[in-house]
């Protein structure tokens, strides 16, 4: 009875925060004119370009082509590629960018058009589940999301020859995930580090991590209250030290308010996707960029990363004579904000991933005599430690700046988290966007290299050498 009353009572909170968000949003876009603002014709005619350069099917993106990746049931994975499968023996390290919210391939637009990465990998951008040019799914739980990512990875490693005859030396993958694609390898990492040589990690929580130090702030500030009551005279001193601990969290639960918006009733959801002529899309674009200019067309690929591709763009085909999946030509040009909320609504980041029997296999066959080194050397699979230890060689690079997280609460404590061979990087300049934002998309860059490259130097220096002031605060 207890349980569902408090049951009852979070949920009210919940839903008046988030309406409470929906409204203050809607208010501050009232009040700089956003909201009610028309789109120039040069605007529409910057989005309309925009669209076409990266969804139009039949040309190539800077050297990368569009191409589907069709797994077991049908679900239809988008991608864009600098290579082609089977297309002769191929002995490049494979690397697959995961992008976030609210966006798709083309985040990483600045980062994979670089011609020191395409000529040294086998390069994958991926859409997620639900964005893009990819398949929806029917809920984005934790188990549906990642069984399809796994599969796509495995089947990609497939493609490449990654995972040929025992004797061949095997080539490098590296996985790269940013805000919600950096949830996600964080769980990949996590519960399937097979998966990779090496994830490059920025700027998303890690859920259990971030779950942990919210708990034990809340706590000792209720112990510091409780002190403070039982002793008034001193109490001062302690209520303001309680108060000092509980500020990350409610910081977090400042900035997160769009997260309880998420979980309002779908009219409301959608209203915030695309209310006010796109208003709350328009506003996280600007901030993408940070401190620098924001021109016309950057707005346009900013949205047209967002959208996915128009009905235009639904009737080309690719080289292959592959078109977008039916999900995407007959829902979501109509709009695709659903089904970004539904990572949000679903746990996807939080619920337990119940692995399918083809998903075990398959993890089993890649990691070979891989899993016998790595467990015996102190960094295996069965290790002791908090759940959702990341066992897969990690780079977290952070945007210290980033306006959606505290860092307090996702960077504290993380070393647990962390396994021989992974480190920490700070960038002082960046907030959240850092594959967007002009100095940090170049340090991603060079991460990327050092991952593909095998290693070779000290990342911390490689680091630094493009963006002054960067501090490794970990290293494994
Ligand atoms: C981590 O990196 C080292 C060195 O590159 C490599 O030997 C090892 O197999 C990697 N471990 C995992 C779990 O991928
Ligand atoms: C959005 O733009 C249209 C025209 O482009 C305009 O009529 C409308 O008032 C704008 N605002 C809202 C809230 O939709
Ligand atoms: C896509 O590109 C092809 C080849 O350049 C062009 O013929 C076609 O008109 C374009 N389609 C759209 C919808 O932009």
């Amino acid at each position: 009875m207890a349980g569902l009353l408090f049951r009852a009572i979070k949920s009210a909170i919940l839903f008046a925060y988030g309406l409470f968000t929906m409204f203050a949003y809607a208010f501050i876009q009232i009040r700089n004119g956003n909201f009610f603002r028309k789109s120039s014709e040069k605007e529409k005619l910057e989005l309309y370009l925009a669209r076409e350069r990266f969804w139009n099917l039949s040309n190539d993106w800077a050297g990368l082509s569009h191409q589907f990746l069709t797994l077991r049931n049908g679900f239809k994975f988008h991608l864009v590629c600098n290579d082609r499968p089977n297309s002769g023996p191929n002995t490049k390290p494979l690397v697959i960018f995961i992008h976030g919210f609210p966006d798709s391939w083309a985040i990483w637009r600045h980062i994979i058009r670089s011609s020191a990465i395409q000529s040294a990998a086998t390069v994958v951008a991926i859409d997620l589940p639900g964005y893009g040019g990819s398949d929806s799914l029917g809920k984005y739980s934790a188990t549906n999301v990642l069984e399809k990512l796994t599969e796509f990875v495995v089947t990609i490693r497939a493609l490449y020859g990654i995972d040929g005859d025992g004797e061949a030396e095997q080539r490098r993958v590296v996985i790269v995930g940013h805000d919600w694609g950096c949830v996600l390898a964080m769980r990949l990492a996590a519960e399937a580090p097979q998966l990779a040589d090496r994830f490059i990690l920025t700027n998303g929580p890690l859920p259990g991590l971030v779950i942990s130090n919210v708990r034990r702030l809340v706590s000792s500030s209720v112990k510091m209250f409780k002190t403070a009551l039982r002793s008034p005279l001193s109490s001062r001193s302690i209520l303001f030290k309680a108060m000092k601990s509980m500020k990350p969290v409610l910081r977090q639960l400042t900035r997160s308010g769009y997260i309880a918006a998420m979980q309002l009733p779908m009219t409301f959801v959608r209203y915030l996707g695309s209310g006010g002529n796109y208003s709350f899309l328009r506003a996280t674009h600007r901030i993408s960029y940070g401190r620098t200019e924001f021109t016309i067309v950057d707005a346009a690929e900013c949205m047209a990363s967002s959208l996915g591709p128009s009905a235009e763009e639904c009737k080309t085909r690719t080289k292959d004579n592959e078109q977008y999946p039916a999900s995407v030509k007959k829902e979501r040009v109509f709009g695709n904000f659903d089904h970004m909320a539904g990572y949000y609504r679903h746990g996807a980041a939080t619920s337990r991933w119940r692995k399918s029997i083809e998903t075990i296999a398959s993890l089993h066959s890649i990691a070979r005599g891989n899993e016998f080194r790595r467990s015996s050397s102190g960094a295996g699979l069965f290790d002791d430690g908090p759940e959702g230890v990341l066992k897969g060689n990690s780079t977290v690079i952070w945007g210290k700046e980033d306006i959606a997280l505290e860092p307090p609460l996702c960077l504290d404590g993380i070393s647990d988290y962390l396994v021989h061979n992974s480190q920490v990087i700070l960038l002082p300049r960046s907030g959240h966007f850092t594959p967007m934002e002009r100095e940090s998309r170049v340090a991603l860059e060079k991460a990327v290299e050092w991952a593909v490259k095998g290693e070779r130097e000290d990342i911390g220096a490689v680091i630094q050498a493009c963006y002054p002031k960067a501090t490794v605060t970990i290293r494994k």
